[in-house]
């Protein structure tokens, strides 16, 4: 273990300024009973404030196994359905891949920083299926999906020239090609949650929380409010 003195370090950044969390609250009489519900009503409320610039940006976290060791990245949340929050990705190479073939738990953290309000997401994990990860392919530009192809997500390369041969090399394999596929390797993950947390900031730090669980998704869902 490190000595006390290499523990007690002289700060590089110490205690940014902060702000009050002021603006709404959350009550019992507000919460939908289904959390997919309040989650689509909150979402909403994000993406009709002109501030909320990127609403569907979202932390998804994963967990190595055996290590145990967890990793974070930014991603885009881009469909919700009656089972779960969905994101796309390289399912291949990248981290995320490696975590969840070991560990198929996930987080997914939404921080909605003008509303003052967050969303924890916790649950299983699955793919879903090709069709639905093709209609999701399909929305995006032709520049983006050769890039699906052209990237070995996270993989080390030399330099960006790698990177740009490859994508040269993809834009002329599907020269004349209307449609460019989905690559095999590229797709949705859903988290189906067992947990569900709305979070409103409030003065003082007495924050309102409450959060929605269930054993498994047979079971109802249960909702408790929590201390902040
Ligand atoms: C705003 C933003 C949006 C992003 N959206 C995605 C995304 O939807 N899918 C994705 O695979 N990576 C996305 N990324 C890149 C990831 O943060 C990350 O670099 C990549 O997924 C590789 O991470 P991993 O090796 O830990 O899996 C996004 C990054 C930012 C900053």
């Amino acid at each position: 273990m490190d000595s006390d003195k290499d523990r007690t370090q002289t700060p590089i950044i110490f205690a940014p300024e902060t702000y009050q969390y002021d603006k709404y609250e959350l009550n019992e009489s507000q919460l939908s009973k289904d959390p997919i519900d309040q989650f689509s009503k909150w979402f909403q409320e994000a993406k009709d404030d002109p501030r909320e610039t990127l609403p569907e940006a979202i932390t998804f976290c994963s967990a190595e196994l055996p290590s145990g060791k967890v990793s974070s990245r930014v991603l885009l949340f881009k469909e919700l359905d009656h089972r779960g929050f969905t994101i796309y990705s390289n399912w291949g190479t990248s981290g995320k891949a490696h975590d969840i073939a070991t560990n198929p738990h996930a987080g997914m953290n939404f921080f909605w920083k003008d509303m003052q309000r967050q969303v924890r997401v916790e649950g299983n994990t699955e793919f879903v299926n090709r069709e639905t990860s093709e209609r999701y392919f399909k929305t995006r530009p032709r520049g983006s999906k050769i890039g699906a192809w052209a990237s070995e997500q996270s993989h080390v390369i030399k330099d960006r020239q790698e990177l740009d041969e490859a994508t040269k090399k993809n834009t002329a394999r599907f020269e004349g090609v209307e449609d460019v596929p989905c690559p095999p390797y590229w797709g949705g993950l859903r988290i189906v949650p067992m947990k569900i947390e709305f979070w409103q900031g409030r003065l003082n730090r007495l924050h309102d929380r409450f959060v929605y669980e269930r054993a498994s998704e047979n079971d109802p869902w249960e909702i408790f409010r929590l201390s902040p």
